[in-house]
């Protein structure tokens, strides 16, 4: 009788691919999936009935910026209770390795943590220190073009020289090769912005033929939106190398209703490379506040302020009026401070979301005392309501989208499908049930209906806890 480690029987086998579910079983051993089908004949160490739920690939959120959370907090609940099994850090040009803040601590580095949580010089302290938390989640990272620019500029107002981007390109090829998996940019914040397509352009080079990606939070998610888009695609082209567009929108009242536009211009590149995008299932953004984001016409809720912390969880019109000045000029007086901005259109999110190039990606923001709900609600939020009770897409389809196409677009082998061999990164929910419950208002509140979470074939997470046992690695970016 053939025997594994554990046998996941009854259930609804989603595989990743996208294709219709089939029933049965699935056995793992040493981590990795032995077998799929009729197991009946199987012994195993540990039998679990999946009451014919829905077994799929852990879930993949490919937008994060955990990279401190999983070393402080390794049980990464908010993602666990998701079905989440590998996050991706390092986005939006903010990474915690390299880093060196000799020279400074710019926004928006202050979304990963306080600056005396920042510990990682080079990439491979930061890859050694990953795999020693042993989070419950597997962990890629991406090296932050903003914090590389910290590293070698004296000041962040102004294109690097050419021998600038010389030190930085040496430091990515040296995090490259302890494994880091590609470049992020975040060309719209200020502390990016001044850099040059050329200083991008040439450390996206460094990226070439190593098998890494580039990802950029675009220098521009409003108006210029689009010459944006083209900036990243061409940078992209050149270097021969992947872009994934991160949280792809069309933000600012002014632009509601352009998403055509936009899907257009990611359809126009897919055909002749490679291009993604992510997308979180919201109509509201959240980051640093930022002046130039203030808009009477846009709700605009304070989630921190090291100023006046007791603004926390309050609209800025109302903080403004309280005051007796403008909103410009009370955010001006709150600054440092974070904000969830309901600026997007939930047709546009609805149409990006719904794209086939388009992958989930929470951007959840751990470090945020209220943070936007898409930090614990993204992955169920899909399946349960827009997948399920509102028909944008079939669940096998929401799954392809968390699973397969991200594992496929980052590189992630073995991971990322449920196929004989492929690494058991797993969850089982319950489709009929599974939906998020952190809101705005409430936003630190895990979802239902995830029934189960095994992380390479250690069970983590079950009937709504934690079990105890962390199973996550660092995975360190395969050659070519
Ligand atoms: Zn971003
Ligand atoms: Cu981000």
């Amino acid at each position: 009788m053939p025997t594994c480690d554990t046998l996941i029987r009854n259930v609804q086998i989603l595989d990743g691919s996208g294709s219709e579910p089939l029933h049965g079983a699935v056995a793992i051993s040493d981590g990795r999936i032995q077998a799929i089908g009729d197991l009946s004949g199987y012994s195993a160490a540990e039998t679990l009935d999946g009451n014919a739920h829905v077994l799929a690939p852990g879930f993949i959120d490919v937008h994060t910026h955990d990279d401190l959370c999983v070393i402080r907090a390794p049980e990464m609940l908010p993602k666990l209770s998701q079905g989440v099994t590998t996050v991706i850090v390092g986005n939006c040009g903010i990474s915690a390795a390299p880093v060196r803040l000799s020279r400074g601590f710019p926004d928006p580095m202050n979304l990963l943590g306080e600056e005396d949580a920042f510990h990682y010089p080079t990439f491979a302290e930061y890859a050694s220190a990953v795999a020693s938390a042993k989070p419950t989640v597997n962990v890629a990272a991406l090296v932050g073009h903003t914090a590389l620019r910290n590293n070698h500029l004296d000041r962040l107002d102004r294109a690097a020289s050419a021998s600038e981007i010389a030190a930085m390109q040496k430091e990515l090829g040296e995090a490259l090769d302890h494994g880091a998996i590609g470049l992020s940019t975040g060309l719209a914040y200020l502390s990016a912005n001044s850099a040059s397509v050329e200083e991008v352009q040439r450390l996206t080079e460094v990226l070439t033929g190593t098998g890494a990606v580039y990802t950029t939070h675009l220098r521009s998610e409003t108006d210029h939106v689009l010459p944006a888009m083209d900036e990243a695609f061409q940078v992209g082209q050149k270097a021969r190398v992947p872009v994934i567009v991160s949280h792809l929108k069309c933000a600012g009242v002014d632009n509601w209703g352009r998403s055509p536009e936009v899907l257009q211009s990611l359809e126009l590149a897919r055909a002749n490379q490679a291009v993604g995008c992510d997308c979180y299932p919201y109509a509201a953004s959240s980051s640093t506040l930022d002046l130039r984001q203030v808009d009477e016409r846009v709700t605009i809720t304070i989630t921190w302020s090291k100023s006046h912390p007791d603004f926390t969880g309050q609209n800025l019109a109302d903080i403004a009026a309280t005051w007796g000045v403008s909103q410009l000029e009370a955010a001006r007086r709150l600054e440092p401070a974070g904000a969830i901005y309901h600026s997007i259109s939930e047709d546009d999110m609805r149409a990006i979301l719904r794209n086939p190039a388009t992958m989930i990606g929470s951007d959840g923001l751990p470090n945020d005392p209220l943070p936007h709900p898409r930090l614990w609600g993204t992955f169920p939020r899909v399946l349960g309501r827009y997948s399920r009770d509102l028909r944008l897409f079939s669940v096998a389809e929401a799954i392809r989208k968390m699973t397969s196409l991200p594992a496929e677009t980052f590189r992630l082998q073995s991971r990322g499908r449920i196929q004989e061999g492929y690494l058991a990164d797993l969850v089982l929910f319950d489709a009929t049930r599974i939906l998020d419950t952190a809101t705005f208002t409430v936003p630190v509140s895990p979802s239902v209906g995830i029934e189960a979470v095994w992380v390479n074939g250690v069970l983590s997470y079950r009937e709504g806890s934690y079990t105890g046992r962390r199973g996550g690695q660092f995975l360190s970016r395969e050659r070519n």
